[in-house]
C-alpha cells in the first residue's frame, strides 16, 4: 500500500426528506446566494420550488443562473462569476446532475478569481480561495457532490478538461433519491455507467496486497450490478434509487482511492471524445472501458480474472486465468447492453474522420494513465477498436 493522506470535508445529508436542513446550512454561509441550476429539470420536478421556499424560510435572497449545459461551458463559468460579483453573493448553492454542480465549483472559484477561468482548468493558475459551495444532487453519476473535482468545456477550443482544488469541496450536500427518481433511464444509465467506471479506474492497478480496497470497489459494483437491472424496470423506485446514489457518492470520494494509483485515461479519452461530439460522459465510457480493458489485459491477468470472479461470479473450472479474464470483459459489456448503453462510437454516428485530433487532445504530448502509459498512438488504436 502506497502512503496517502485522506481528507474530504463535504458534509453529507442523505435520506427521504432532508431538505428541511438546507435551512441550517444556508444560516451559516450568508444571505445572498447564487441558484446554480441546468436546464429546467428541478422546475418540472417541482423542487425548484421547493428549494426557493426553504431559502425565503432561511432569509436568503436569491440570484439566479440557469440553464447549465450538460458539458459544462466555460462562458456559463463566466457568465455565473460575472453575477457573484455584480450581487456581492455570499455563497453559491448548485442543484441539478454532476454538470451543475462541477459548473457551481467552477463558479464559485471563478468569482475570486480575476482573469480567464481557462488559466485554471488548464493549470497555468492554482485556485488560492472560493466562495462557499453547497450542493443539492439530482442525477447518482458523477460523485461531484463528494468531491473537489469539476470538468469543463472550453466551447471555442472544444477541449474538455478536470480541474480540481480543495476549496471547491462542497461545504454540505443534500442527497435524496426522491430527487434522483424523475431521471430519464438514459441518464441513468449513464450515471450507472460512470459511478461503474470511476471504480475501475480505481480498482485496475498493479499495487499488491490492497484486499481492503479491493473488497470496497468489488462491493460497490457488485450492489450495482445487482441493483442497477432492477432500477432500470422501475425508474421510480426510491429504495434502488437509493442504493445507486450511495454507489454513486462512495464511487468517487477518495474512499477507494487510498492507498493505491489510479489509472484514469479512460477518463482522458472519454473527456476528448465529449469534447469533440458533445456526448454525454456515461455514454462515452460505455463505449470506450471495455475496448481499453481488452488493449491492457495482459498487464495484469491476475487483476481482470479477479475483477470476472469477485464482481460476475464467472465460473473458474477449466478454464484458463486468460479465459476467465475476457469472460468477465465481455460480460461487462453484456452488462451495460442490457441496460441500454451504447456500445460503440457509431452508436452515436461517430466515425473514424476525427480520431486523430481526438487521440492528440486526450494524450497532447504526454502518456496518459498508470495500469499501462498510454502514448497517442495507443488512444488511436482504442478509439479504432470502438469505431
Ligand atoms: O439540465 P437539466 O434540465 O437539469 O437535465 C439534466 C441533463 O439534461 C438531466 N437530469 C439531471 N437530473 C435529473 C435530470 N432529468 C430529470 N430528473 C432528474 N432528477 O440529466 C442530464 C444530464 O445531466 P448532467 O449533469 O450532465 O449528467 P452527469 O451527472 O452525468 O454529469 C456529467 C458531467 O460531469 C462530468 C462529466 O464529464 C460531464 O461533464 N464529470 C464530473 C466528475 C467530477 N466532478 O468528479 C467526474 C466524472 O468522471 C465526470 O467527468
Ligand atoms: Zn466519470
Amino acid at each position: 500500500m502506497r502512503p496517502f493522506v485522506f481528507h474530504n470535508p463535504t458534509k453529507l445529508i442523505f435520506g427521504e426528506g432532508q431538505l428541511q436542513q438546507l435551512t441550517k446550512e444556508a444560516d451559516k454561509l450568508g444571505r445572498k446566494v447564487l441558484l446554480v441550476y441546468g436546464g429546467g429539470s428541478i422546475k418540472r420536478s417541482g423542487l425548484y420550488d421547493q428549494v426557493l421556499g426553504v431559502l425565503a424560510d432561511a432569509g436568503c435572497s436569491v440570484v439566479e443562473l440557469a440553464g447549465v449545459e450538460p458539458n459544462p461551458r466555460l462562458s456559463t463559468v463566466h457568465r455565473g462569476a460575472e453575477l457573484c460579483r455584480e450581487h456581492g453573493v455570499d455563497w453559491v448553492l448548485a442543484v441539478g446532475g454532476g454538470s451543475t454542480l462541477d459548473c457551481g465549483k467552477a463558479i464559485a472559484a471563478a468569482a475570486r478569481y480575476e482573469g480567464s477561468f481557462w488559466d485554471i482548468v488548464s493549470r497555468k493558475a492554482v485556485v488560492q480561495e472560493a466562495l462557499p459551495l453547497g450542493t443539492i444532487l439530482t442525477l447518482a453519476a458523477t460523485g461531484s457532490e463528494m468531491n473537489s473535482g469539476s470538468v469543463i468545456t472550453n466551447e471555442e477550443t472544444q477541449e474538455k478538461h478536470g480541474w480540481g482544488s480543495p476549496h471547491v469541496f462542497p461545504r454540505f450536500s443534500i442527497l435524496d433519491p426522491a430527487f434522483t427518481a424523475t431521471a430519464p433511464k438514459d441518464h441513468t444509465v449513464y450515471g450507472i455507467v460512470d459511478m461503474m467506471s470511476h471504480v475501475f479506474e480505481q480498482y485496475f492497478h498493479h499495487d499488491a496486497l490492497t484486499p481492503v480496497q479491493d473488497g470496497f470497489c468489488e462491493s460497490v459494483l457488485r450492489a450495482v450490478v445487482d441493483t442497477a437491472p432492477k432500477l432500470v424496470d422501475d425508474l421510480a423506485n426510491l429504495e434502488h434509487r437509493g442504493t445507486i446514489l450511495y454507489a454513486g457518492t462512495m464511487a468517487l470520494n477518495g474512499v477507494l482511492a487510498m492507498g493505491t494509483l489510479g489509472d484514469w485515461a479512460n477518463h482522458d479519452m472519454e473527456h476528448a471524445l465529449s469534447a469533440v461530439y458533445d456526448i454525454p460522459h456515461g455514454g462515452g465510457l460505455a463505449i470506450l472501458f471495455p475496448n481499453w480493458m481488452t488493449y491492457v489485459l495482459d498487464d495484469n491477468v491476475g487483476r481482470f480474472k479477479q475483477f470476472a470472479v469477485n464482481v460476475f461470479d464467472v465460473d473458474t473450472d477449466g478454464r484458463s486465468d486468460r479465459e476467465i479474464a475476457e469472460e468477465g470483459i465481455r460480460r461487462l459489456r453484456a452488462f451495460w447492453s442490457s441496460l441500454g448503453a451504447p456500445s460503440r462510437l457509431a452508436d452515436y454516428g461517430i466515425d473514424e474522420s476525427r480520431l486523430e485530433e481526438m487521440a492528440g487532445k486526450a494524450a497532447p504530448g504526454r502518456k496518459i494513465g498508470n495500469f499501462r502509459k498510454l502514448d497517442e498512438q495507443d488512444v488511436r488504436n482504442i478509439y479504432r477498436m470502438s469505431l
